[in-house]
């Protein structure tokens, strides 16, 4: 493995400290049946870094965060996540070890209240289980108390109390992302995979969404992978970006080098979208 190419503490060209690599993607290949979703992907996600992966429609963004994070299992490669190579993994395996994620399509319980979702993105973290803090006082009940608490953290720090309550189901397109992200955060994730975070928002929520992703980044210090089409947020919030088109790669590298690279612009950049 090649880790020369990544140097602990160098900065990229914001002059934000990056550390080591975090996750290492080689040489990935997904197909379904004759379908070629992602052909010999490798890059690497660098500790503190926000990576943004783009590209058109049907590229293999999605396919590449479903990868990461075990809902796909790639025909070939290996994924390498702080140290610990894998070629298969389970969903609640990658949780576990910190990866957490936001999906395309909001997958929220819409009967349950903002608090509940955002507590339910913490079940891993409890020790005694929902059933036995539901019926038992005493260790079980404490540690219900402080994981409420950390989630009532999480909806100041996204400024959301006013729907605490709630269900999600009858809340606006953008403050479901909102929550969303919030549930994703409650598991304290090193690695948070975000696929379209500000799909479908208004420029004022895309803002707002870009503030506390940034926020998430700094203060947390969480490593972020980021799908997004609107390339005036991509080229505001990342350290660096991944261009993948028909599930090749065609780019890796500073916003700056993609927004100048031929072969970018004339599949993506240069395109209506
Ligand atoms: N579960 C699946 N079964 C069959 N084909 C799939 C599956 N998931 C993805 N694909 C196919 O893989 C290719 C890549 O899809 P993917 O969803 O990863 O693209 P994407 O870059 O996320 O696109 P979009 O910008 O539209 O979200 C597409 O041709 C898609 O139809
Ligand atoms: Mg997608």
């Amino acid at each position: 493995m090649d880790v020369s190419a990544t140097t602990p503490n160098d900065k990229n060209p914001n002059g934000k400290k990056l550390g080591d690599v975090l996750l290492r993607v080689e040489n990935i290949s997904l197909s379904f049946g004759g379908v070629k979703a992602l052909t010999d992907i490798s890059f690497d996600i660098r500790e503190h870094e926000v990576l943004a992966i783009i590209g058109p429609n049907g590229a293999g963004k999605s396919s590449m965060l479903n990868c990461i994070n075990g809902f796909y299992h790639p025909q070939q490669g290996s994924i390498t996540f702080r140290g610990q190579t894998r070629s298969r993994m389970k969903p609640h395996e990658a949780a576990s070890q910190g990866i957490a994620r936001t999906f395309q399509n909001i997958a929220l319980f819409k009967g349950m209240s903002t608090l509940d979702n955002i507590m339910s993105g913490r079940m891993l973290k409890m020790k005694s289980g929902i059933i036995a803090s539901a019926f038992y006082k005493g260790p079980a009940e404490r540690e219900q108390i402080e994981h409420r608490a950390f989630c009532e953290k999480i909806i100041d720090f996204l400024e959301i109390e006013a729907i605490r309550k709630i269900p999600v189901g009858r809340l606006p397109y953008g403050l479901q992302k909102r929550v969303e992200l919030g549930r994703a955060l409650a598991a304290e994730p090193t690695l948070l995979l975000l696929d379209e975070p500000m799909a479908g928002m208004n420029l004022e929520e895309k803002q707002d969404m870009c503030r506390f992703i940034l926020d998430v980044n700094d203060e947390f210090g969480t490593t972020i992978c980021l799908i997004e089409h609107d390339m005036g947020v991509v080229m505001d919030i990342s350290d660096r970006v991944v261009v993948l088109d028909y599930g090749r790669k065609i780019g890796d590298g500073a916003p700056e080098e993609i927004k100048h690279n031929q072969e970018v612009i004339d599949a993506y950049l240069g395109v209506q979208h």
